[in-house]
């Protein structure tokens, strides 16, 4: 075997947007299709070309999985891995040259470090503390079947026939009633019913973001946020972080660049966990109301408290009708269902509806059924009388094993609710460097440059503490523990993770 004439031309560019493993892939992949490498030809090991390219060894794994997805190498055990035969492939080849007919697509400044977290292989024992995910052990399979087949809620073969755009009219009654208990009076014309609340976003932004228009966010705030916003094409104006809103920078804001709207994550915010005051939360519907800003009120957390209940919604709080409401059952329930909801003027629902017919038409009728048995059973109420508990004491996992393992490398406040840590990290590494040495110790979490506009730098994580009981979270962070202390290792086995969304 004729080592440099298999890596002959092969270049890694670590500056690449393209994950580096992907760049070994498509060097590869190119030779073998262009014969150079020869049906039958055996590659290097792992470690050797790991060596050669002066990657880690993860990297030429994923490389060569990659390949072996693609059936343009197979791998013998115990022997290594050979480039295939093409004609076993029943691949068509690319004649198509796909990226030529793509329409423009927003470049994110943020790209590049997002797939690197996406595409970066995790072994399969890897412990994601990444995902705001709720634990699937708790989602309630037996409310489902009840709510199916019972035969309690006649269920008409119409409620599986095309409904309205704005949602399952039982459901939405259903929700007016939850959301009075937290103080919001909405009639069913002032809901709609979307998939998910990050469809609910998109929809706000698509009703009135135009491009070169001016929003408001909080920094640090939520990743699908800052994309809707950036991928609309609006200027992105920020309120550091500070203890409470900097109301001299907001007025300054309102007033030089008139912006379409403000968006804000006011209770146990993603991903700081911090709450806005009950003080803040007044003076900010104040100044609204006297500016007539619109505020998008993204609301997925507030149920989830450890503590005291959090201060009422901005929404609860409105007196001037100028904040939209976003919900969620993602985080209280279970995200696959795939359903949230808007609360806002009758106006507004009408508006959102239009945009959503041109994408979906309307929500999935089941999870919408499924969704308004669960509140009519008192379901979700006890349900999150129970999760309250459970993440109280992960949180409270969470934070011992960090004060046991890595009380020299992270800083945090203790949230009092939601989902998340988020520490500071010293010394500063890049995210990119962060996600890699976590890779290889079978951790991960998502480095806190995701949550920032601009290529912001940052020297902060986020760690999901919800998703893993108590004993996998203090594993989880033992081995985090070790990337402050040792260079990354070449533990991780890949496996694929492509599509992944990042929440
Ligand atoms: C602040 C915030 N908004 C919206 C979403 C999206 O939720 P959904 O699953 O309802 O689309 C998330 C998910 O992490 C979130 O943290």
């Amino acid at each position: 075997m004729d080592i440099s004439k298999i890596i002959s031309g092969i270049r890694v560019n670590q500056a690449d947007s393209a994950p580096m493993y992907l760049q070994i892939a498509n060097g590869l992949a190119a030779k073998i299709q262009n014969s150079t490498l020869s049906v039958g030809t055996k590659l290097p090991p792992e470690r050797e070309l790991a060596k050669l390219l002066e990657v880690s060894r993860t990297t030429i794994i994923s490389a060569y999985r990659l390949l072996e997805e693609q059936a343009l190498v197979t791998t013998r055990v115990g022997s290594g891995t050979y480039v295939a035969e093409l004609a076993n492939t029943d691949r068509p080849t690319a004649n198509i040259l796909w990226e030529q007919l793509f329409a423009p697509q927003y470049k994110s400044p943020l790209s590049s470090l997002l797939r690197t977290l996406v595409a970066t292989p995790t072994a399969d024992e890897t412990i994601s503390l990444a995902a705001g995910m709720p634990d699937p052990t708790f989602y309630p399979l037996a409310i489902i079947q009840k709510a199916l087949l019972s035969g309690k809620y006649n269920f008409e073969s119409s409620d599986l026939g095309y409904i309205a755009t704005e949602g399952y009219l039982p459901l939405k009654h259903s929700l007016a009633a939850w959301q009075s208990h937290q103080g919001i009076q909405a009639t069913p014309d002032q809901i709609l019913i979307a998939s998910g609340s990050q469809q609910g976003l998109y929809l706000i932004v698509k009703t009135f973001v135009e491009p070169r228009d001016y929003v408001i966010v909080e920094s640090p705030t939520y990743l699908g946020a800052i994309q809707a916003f950036e991928a609309s094409g609006a200027r992105i104006l920020t309120l550091p972080p500070s203890d409470g809103i900097n109301f001299e920078l907001l007025e300054d804001y309102l007033i030089r660049y008139r912006p379409k709207l403000m968006y804000t994550i006011p209770t146990f915010q993603n991903p700081t966990g911090r709450v806005m005051s009950l003080q803040d939360r007044q003076e900010l519907i104040r100044l609204a109301a006297r500016y007539r800003l619109v505020i998008v009120e993204d609301d997925p957390y507030s149920q989830l408290y450890y503590g005291q209940q959090p201060p009422p919604s901005l929404k609860s709080l409105d007196t001037y009708g100028g904040v939209i409401y976003m919900g969620t059952f993602s985080k209280i329930l279970f995200p696959g269902l795939r359903t949230g909801w808007v609360i806002a003027a009758p106006q507004v629902i009408n508006r959102l509806a239009q945009e959503k017919q041109h994408i979906d038409l309307h929500s999935n009728n089941l999870s919408q059924i499924i969704l308004h048995v669960c509140l009519e059973e008192g379901y979700l109420a006890s349900h999150l009388a129970t999760v309250r508990v459970e993440y109280k004491k992960r949180r409270d996992a969470m934070v011992s094993a960090i004060r046991r393992y890595c009380s020299d490398y992270m800083n945090f406040s203790i949230p009092e609710g939601g989902f998340y840590l988020w520490c500071t990290v010293t010394p500063p590494a890049s995210g990119t460097e962060l996600i890699r040495r976590a890779a290889a110790v079978g951790v991960s979490f998502v480095p806190g440059e995701a949550f920032y506009t601009n290529g912001t730098k940052s020297n902060e994580i986020r760690l999901c503490f919800c998703t893993h009981n108590a004993d996998l979270l203090k594993e989880g962070i033992r081995r985090l523990g070790r990337i402050f202390t040792s260079g990354a290792a070449d533990a991780a086995q890949p496996s694929s993770t492509a599509g992944r969304p990042i929440i």
